[in-house]
């Protein structure tokens, strides 16, 4: 059996990035809920144990936690936030309500002799993102970094291999987190790093045969980088057994649905078998008067289904639905078990409870987005296609804020396919991870030729990321945004107001519902 490492969950919002970070570091590491930890553990015997963060407070009796005896096992132990928190709880430490909640990149100093901290520079960017702190560490414990406001940033046991990070070493924030995870894994856990991931393509389409066997496959294509390279594996994998689906409800953006039916459609280079639906009657009609986030994205989701369900009954026979899903959909749509509900992502959490299809593939499930990129370049789909920026399958619907209308649609049409070809013709998009124009609901006063006015405010987005899960707001140069502002408000009507958005994630979301 491999070296492993296992990664204890707690609820935590990060808990695949650390999975896949140790993964990187060529160590196999495998996640387990942590009502089921001790059994795993004792099963499976790994090099080391991670606890991941989560969102409840370790101090309060029904958090979730885990038997004393993990740390007594002669196996080196990480807990990182709410897991660094916990074990200092267990063992004797105290946790507490911190006075000053720390949020986002914070400087840290860490002691370079520690094993933890070897190589990494002595005052690193750290991400930090807690609201209860550890006062004291537990006893034999010595304080290994610190902030400001953290006196506890991270502490240790190094003779019995327990270490604690209050700061999320996973996430690309932390400047300098994969060494610091890696030094976890080889240092401490004396790892030798002999694991190789098995090419994705290779791997998928290998499962995806053997599952489907003779049956048809029916993919929800939306033309989106995700569903894309969902559709191009199962073509590899079973070829004119599949059928892409492509619904067009009315909520993307300008000319999409052109676009989309000429790269997968009978003249592009694909060998698929594609279908068109125009449904976007269908869908106005069902999100009329609704204002709701949530409600709008189940009654999109809901939908969707219902119109595959009819094209599947017009193919016949059909056992499989494919479905783009990818990690960060499953964790913000809520892990189950101690994960909060973000968002239900249209194609995970917004499925209605009864679906009819013998099964539904997610064959992305556990991927990032750039991996999904990376195997989209695998699988020779075009660069074009490969990085184009994230369209969520609610589509525009989550950027318009209130109830949807079609005039709505076709005013954050027009502003956000101003904004993009203004952003690309100054070659700004290079490194943004997705920007876009949302429809605010909120009306304001303006002036124009003489006349008040009293219309919409039109809000600009631009965001660096590479995982999704966390984000910056862009600095776009202000020669741009000024030439996208005065094309919106003079070629949009009833838009008399740009806004920049200026947040990252945390604390709001990428899209605006
Ligand atoms: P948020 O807004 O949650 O978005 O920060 C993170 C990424 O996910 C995309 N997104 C979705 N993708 N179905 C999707 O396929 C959805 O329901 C959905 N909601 C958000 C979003 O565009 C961003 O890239």
């Amino acid at each position: 059996m491999s070296e492993r490492i296992i990664v204890v969950d707690f609820g935590g919002q990060y808990n695949q990035l650390i999975a896949r970070r140790v993964r990187e570091c060529h160590v196999y590491s495998e996640i387990v809920p942590y009502t089921k930890a001790m059994e795993a553990i004792r099963e499976k015997r790994p090099k080391g144990i991670i606890f991941t963060g989560g969102p409840n407070s370790a101090y309060l009796p029904d958090s979730p936690a885990i038997s004393e005896d993990v740390f007594h096992l002669g196996i080196p132990v990480l807990g990182i936030c709410y897991g660094a928190q916990l074990m200092m709880h267990l063992l004797g430490g105290h946790v507490c309500p911190a006075p000053e909640r720390e949020y986002g990149k914070t400087l840290v100093t860490v002691d370079t002799n520690s094993k933890m901290f070897q190589g990494v520079s002595e005052q690193t960017v750290c991400w930090m993102s807690h609201n209860d702190y550890i006062q004291a560490p537990a006893p034999g414990f010595t304080v290994s970094a610190h902030t400001g406001n953290c006196p506890v940033a991270a502490a240790e046991w190094p003779d019995r291999g327990l270490y604690c990070l209050q700061f999320h070493p996973e996430v690309l924030h932390t400047a300098e987190g994969t060494k610091m995870l890696s030094n976890f894994v080889y240092n401490v856990c004396g790892c030798t790093g002999d694991w190789r991931m098995e090419s994705f393509v290779e791997s998928s389409v290998r499962k995806l045969r053997e599952k489907v066997g003779t049956g048809k496959v029916l993919c929800a294509l939306s033309g989106g980088v995700d569903s894309s390279v969902a559709a191009v594996l199962l073509a590899k994998a079973v070829g004119k057994q599949l059928t892409c689906v492509f619904v067009d409800h009315g909520l993307l953006r300008k000319n999409e649905g052109d676009e989309v039916a000429a790269v997968f459609g009978p003249n592009g280079p694909y060998d698929l078998n594609f279908v068109r639906v125009n449904a976007q009657q269908r869908f106005y009609d069902k999100l009329a008067g609704v204002d709701d986030p949530e409600r709008k994205r189940k009654i999109i989701g809901e939908e969707f289904i219902r119109v595959f369900e009819e094209e599947a009954k017009k193919i016949g026979a059909v056992d499989f639905l494919v479905q783009g899903t990818i990690y960060p959909d499953v964790v913000e749509s809520g892990l189950g078990g101690e994960s909060t509900v973000i968002k239900s992502h249209h194609n995970v959490g917004g499925l209605p409870d009864y679906v009819d299809f013998k099964e539904i593939i997610e064959p992305l499930r556990d991927l990032f987005k750039d991996e999904v990129r990376a195997a989209g370049r695998e699988l020779g789909i075009p660069e074009k296609l490969v990085s184009r920026q994230p369209f969520p399958g609610p589509g525009l619907a989550v950027r318009i804020i209130g109830a949807v209308t079609p005039e709505k649609v076709k005013l954050v049409q027009e502003a956000d396919a101003i904004y993009r070809e203004e952003v690309e013709k100054a070659g700004a998009q290079k490194n943004l991870g997705q920007y876009f124009a949302a429809l605010t609901n909120m009306r304001s006063v303006g002036v124009m030729g003489d006349e008040r006015t009293y219309d919409y405010a039109i809000a600009l987005r631009a965001v660096l990321t590479t995982d999704f899960m966390t984000a910056e707001s862009a600095q776009l140069p202000w020669e741009v945004l000024s030439t996208v502002t005065s094309r919106i408000v003079n070629e949009v009507p009833h838009i008399n107001r740009v806004l920049y958005d200026c947040t990252g994630k945390p604390p709001a979301t990428i899209e605006f519902e």
